[in-house]
């Protein structure tokens, strides 16, 4: 299983992100979260603390190692040979949370450049790797579609778009899962979040009805959610935040999902 969370800036992708890979983990598979954003922040929602967050060597850095995995020596041609495992032995850092998670990398200096070729790592790692029906990888995309043009996101099983009642998150949610649908990506499902009360709930679906977009659940907002977070202590670990409890569930419908898919 293989999923990535989109949307707008802000919108709760990282929480969501998060709480999932760490859903998956609970329930047994072997679960790498992939932190794509260029100001990756996942290991925080994953458990670990600031410090140990910037410490993490970005994939990017890994760039020579991975070719050298996936290229046959034929310019070009590549092996389908990358396993969880591979990964989890060899990049990934393990996380409080059970989860294991690997950070795409950041811009290290003004001037320098995009990030195309940190992308270009991720978007091979996802093509090449063989994911088993007992493990799971979670990738908490950038804000916006930039990731989307550039398919980093295509070979996921579903993706999910985070928005909240806010007409420009469901906008740009519209915009990825137009451009998500065109490139031939079938399980597309938006998650309204932070949902304060039933005219939200409103807006939101009946902007998903009006659009053609997938409503899969709404997340409640919690004031709990912003205080951990202001903590710097990931709100994953508290259970009676309804808004972590309700994003747990949504690891049992994607299961079921792309079960009666398969
Ligand atoms: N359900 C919720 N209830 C209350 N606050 C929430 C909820 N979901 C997210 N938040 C808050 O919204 C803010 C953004 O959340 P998060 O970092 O997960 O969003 P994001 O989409 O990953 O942001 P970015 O685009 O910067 O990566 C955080 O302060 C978080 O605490
Ligand atoms: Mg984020």
């Amino acid at each position: 299983m293989k999923i990535a969370v989109s949307g707008k800036g802000g919108v709760g992708k990282t929480l969501i992100a998060g709480g999932l890979a760490r859903g998956f983990a609970e329930r047994g598979l072997k679960t790498i979260g992939i932190d794509a954003d260029s100001s990756p922040n996942l290991g925080l929602t994953l458990g670990l603390s600031a410090e140990e967050t910037r410490k993490i060597t970005p994939i990017s850095d890994n760039k020579q190692l991975i070719e050298a995995k996936t290229s046959t020596g034929y310019s070009g041609v590549y092996n389908l040979n990358f396993t969880v495992d591979d990964i989890v032995k060899q990049y990934s850092v393990p996380t409080p949370l059970g989860v294991n998670l690997i950070v795409m990398g950041t811009v290290r200096s003004m001037g320098a450049g995009c990030m195309c070729a940190p992308t270009a790592v991720i978007r091979a790692l996802l093509r090449y790797l063989v994911v088993e029906t007992n493990e799971a990888v979670v990738l908490d995309l950038e804000a916006g579609v930039e990731h989307i043009g550039r398919g980093t996101a295509r070979q996921v099983d579903a993706l999910l778009i985070v928005a909240d009642s806010n007409l420009k998150s469901l906008e740009i949610a519209k915009h990825i899962h137009d451009l998500a649908s065109e490139a031939g990506m079938k399980q597309l499902y938006l998650v309204g979040n932070r949902v304060m009360n039933e005219t939200q709930k409103q807006a939101i679906q009946s902007f998903t009805d009006k659009n053609g977009l997938s409503l899969l659940t709404f997340v409640p907002f919690d004031q709990k959610v912003i205080e951990a977070d202001m903590l710097g202590v990931t709100p994953l670990k508290n259970r009676e935040i309804e808004a972590v409890s309700t994003i747990d569930n949504i690891c049992e419908l994607l299961l079921k999902k792309t079960e009666s898919q398969a």
